[in-house]
């Protein structure tokens, strides 16, 4: 009897709801998504029959510009993980977009709007996706995989894939990629910005759930101390008259962009929440085929996004010099996110999630 009143009192289920248990394994996935900080501004909330919704951040509005914009990007790629762990559940879910929501606010509806003949086979991809920042096999990938993967990602509205597969493309996106990630120690405010995130607390050989944990980085063992003293704004400063910058652009983004098997660069057509959105959205796309395909996946994406002129703590002449490489690479387009993919082993460490 007691078994029985729950299931008698439950309102009925239609066709278009979602089983807790379906509801559950959605909720995983979007929870799985890449974000630029391994924290999510948006909680993914199911309302208990057939909707699933995006909520964003009590705190959303008072978060700094390029947060809320890195933030969307992974709203974007919570989108992406929602429909295919759906289909996975054979349910199409149609989606309502609010690009005007404030803090608290819902972003994006999700409603069972069908279902679909068969599962595809994508759905374990989600949990096997991951940031791997080795150096990879340069090698560059068989142009009919690069086709793949392109058509895999093709289709959200604005953005356009830039495959930059051919050598010399390779090493002016290296140069780039160089120049912004080792501003990234000698700028105080893009410094702040990247230590504030790394957990040195969990130690190099644990995950976190929240934060980037330090054995994630892929920082050779000798390194690490080096590393950890670099938290430490005053050494970085004294350090950019030695030629730190330098040093650390060649290690964190010529050496990866040119040790992988190809780049791809995403543009929108221009720089709001929605192309933000987008491009995220594309991004989770290529990184789920592509890990599908048993490739490796960073983002790199400091050279795009330090050429938006409200990206704070850039130097104008470093804004300027971006933008110029960008333009004759992409002209007339805006990237907003640079990839790096190749063969390389598992990492020995991956960022976490809070199981809530
Ligand atoms: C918008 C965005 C920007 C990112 N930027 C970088 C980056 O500049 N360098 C990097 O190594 N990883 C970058 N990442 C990867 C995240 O740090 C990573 O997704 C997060 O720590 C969770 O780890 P996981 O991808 O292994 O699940 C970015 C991810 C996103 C979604």
């Amino acid at each position: 009897m007691s078994a029985v009143l729950p299931a008698l009192l439950a309102p009925a289920r239609t066709a278009r709801d979602l089983a807790p248990e379906a509801a559950a394994r959605l909720l995983a996935a979007a929870r799985a998504t890449p974000s630029a900080e391994n924290h999510h501004f948006a909680q993914p909330r199911w309302d208990g029959q057939g909707t699933l919704s995006l909520d964003l951040d009590p705190a959303w509005d008072a978060l700094p510009r390029q947060t809320r914009f890195l933030a969307s990007m992974g709203v974007g790629a919570m989108a992406e993980n929602l429909q295919l762990a759906a289909a996975g559940e054979l349910a199409v879910l149609h989606e309502q977009w609010n690009w005007r929501a404030t803090a608290g606010g819902t972003v994006a509806t999700f409603d069972v709007a069908g279902g679909l003949g068969t599962a595809p086979a994508a759905i374990g991809t989600i949990a096997r996706r991951c940031t791997n920042r080795q150096l990879f096999d340069p090698a560059p990938l068989d142009p009919t995989l690069v086709r793949r993967l392109d058509r895999a990602a093709a289709g959200v509205p604005g953005t356009v894939l830039h495959w930059i597969t051919a050598r010399p493309a390779m090493r002016a996106v290296a140069a780039l990629a160089a120049t912004a990630e080792g501003a990234r120690f000698v700028n105080r405010t893009l410094h702040d910005e990247i230590f504030a995130h790394v957990r040195f607390d969990v130690g190099w050989e644990r995950g976190c759930e929240r934060g980037l944990p330090p054995g994630a980085l892929a920082i050779e063992r000798p390194m690490r101390p080096l590393f950890s003293l670099l938290r430490h704004w005053p050494l970085c400063a004294a350090g950019r008259w030695l030629g730190l910058g330098l040093g650390l652009g060649l290690r964190a983004g010529r050496l990866p962009a040119l040790r992988s098997g190809a780049l791809v660069a995403i543009s929108a057509g221009d720089a709001g929440i929605k192309d933000a959105v987008h491009t995220g959205r594309a991004m989770q796309r290529l990184w789920l085929a592509a890990t599908e395909a048993g490739l490796a996946v960073q983002p790199i994406p400091a050279s795009c996004l330090f050429t938006l002129d409200w990206w704070q703590g850039v130097p104008p002449a470093l804004r300027a010099r971006l933008a110029r490489g960008w333009e004759s690479l992409i002209p007339g387009r805006q990237p907003l996110m640079l990839m790096r993919l190749g063969h390389a082993p598992a990492p020995a460490v991956r960022a976490g999630r809070p199981a809530e």
